[in-house]
């Protein structure tokens, strides 16, 4: 019999960078949680002055997961088992029954940090420091936008093979079937951040409008999208590899308000819904694709080699694979899967049956 090499999903494992593990509003103060990313398990806390910390899942001393009967005191974490307490740090700070702490009993703690409604945790495989921080969204804040509507997806692919679809302008009217795709007029990176703007006619009820679709990645992990032209429209978006093959998506939609709260929320919900639709339409082509190294582009593609060529740098560890087609798994129950068929994504919304509000974003992610 023919040995038969063990094969990964992928090309590359899980990138560096700043993950979502939860909402803001998820994680109480005092509240602690279990959460599963990184192929790890976490214990999410928030302790008593309200800063959120993400820490491995198992207590040193014994195993017990502090996610799940854990509790909060004051800036301690405190283990549900036999009661050992650890600092922010994930230091041993006491042991109830005993004078003495452990100092081999050690948690890792990841930073942590909180934006924009999400709480993110750093991923560096060999636990590197941040060699960058999350930026504040100020019109978030500055009460400028109204939101944010959450919606969330869990799809088994890679967080790489999702986030490319920003650039994969052509694949808008074949999987969405939006009547125009959009025109990608610049796609520069720096460092951790890439950046792209792009422009795309929206067809409305009173005649072509011309509209921009501006998007900034902070690494991997975060992203925010500026639609303009109709309704200014907002979206922090937050992908999350929960193991190499598997992502969670995250996404906060915002809209510029409008002084009435009711049409704000009309707007905000035809928003998420399109972005929602057309990431459900995108879904099963992930899922079901091979990621090929080499593909064969022609020159009205995006720039997809200058995202894989920004997104290497995340990588930390190769994965050595000779291979330039990666399958995904056979999964049997999934054999009659098809992408379900786009809908016209011109216009959709209304306030009750008022005038029907355009917003028309064709999914940026
Ligand atoms: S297992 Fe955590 S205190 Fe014993
Ligand atoms: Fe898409």
């Amino acid at each position: 019999m023919s040995e038969r090499k063990a094969q990964t999903r992928y090309p590359f494992t899980m990138p560096v960078g700043w993950f979502a593990v939860a909402e803001s509003p998820d994680l109480a103060v005092g509240q602690t949680k279990a959460a599963y990313y990184f192929d790890t398990h976490l214990a999410l806390w928030r302790d008593e002055e309200g800063v959120a910390h993400t820490s491995d899942a198992f207590c040193p001393h014994l195993g017990a997961h502090f996610g799940h009967g854990g509790h909060v005191d004051g800036c301690q974490l405190v283990c549900p088992f036999h009661g050992w307490k650890f600092d922010a740090e994930g230091n041993n700070s006491d042991i109830p029954y005993s004078e003495r702490t452990n100092g081999r009993a050690k948690v890792k703690a990841y930073p942590t940090q909180e934006r924009n409604g999400f709480i993110y945790a750093w991923y560096h495989p060999h636990d590197e420091l941040p060699d960058w921080e999350v930026e504040e969204v100020a019109d978030i804040t500055n009460g400028e936008f109204s939101g944010p509507k959450h919606t969330n997806h869990i799809v088994q692919v890679a967080i790489q093979e999702m986030a490319e679809n920003a650039v994969d302008s052509a694949h808008f009217r074949y999987v969405h079937n939006t009547a125009e795709v959009p025109v990608i007029e610049k796609y520069e990176s720096v460092g951790h951040r890439a950046t792209m703007e792009s422009s795309q006619k929206f067809p409305t009820p009173r005649g072509v409008v011309n509209g921009r679709i501006d998007s900034i990645a902070d690494g991997p992990g975060v992203s925010i999208v500026r639609f303009s032209g109709i309704i200014d429209t907002l979206l922090v978006s937050a992908s999350t590899p929960i193991d190499a093959n598997t992502t969670e998506t995250r996404f906060n939609f915002y809209v510029r308000s409008m002084g009435d709260d009711k049409l704000n929320s009309s707007v905000g919900d035809a928003f998420a819904a399109e972005v929602d639709k057309q990431f459900k339409e995108d879904m099963p082509i992930w899922e079901h694709k091979a990621h090929l190294v080499r593909p064969a582009l022609i020159d009205n593609d995006g720039p997809f080699m200058k995202f894989r060529k920004w997104y290497a740098q995340f990588y930390v560890d190769e994965v050595s694979d000779d291979r330039t087609v990666f399958p995904p798994p056979f999964w049997p129950e999934k054999l009659d899967e098809t992408p379900a068929k786009a809908t016209a994504s011109a216009k959709y919304g209304t306030a009750d049956g008022e005038t029907p509000v355009e917003v028309a974003p064709p999914a940026p992610i």
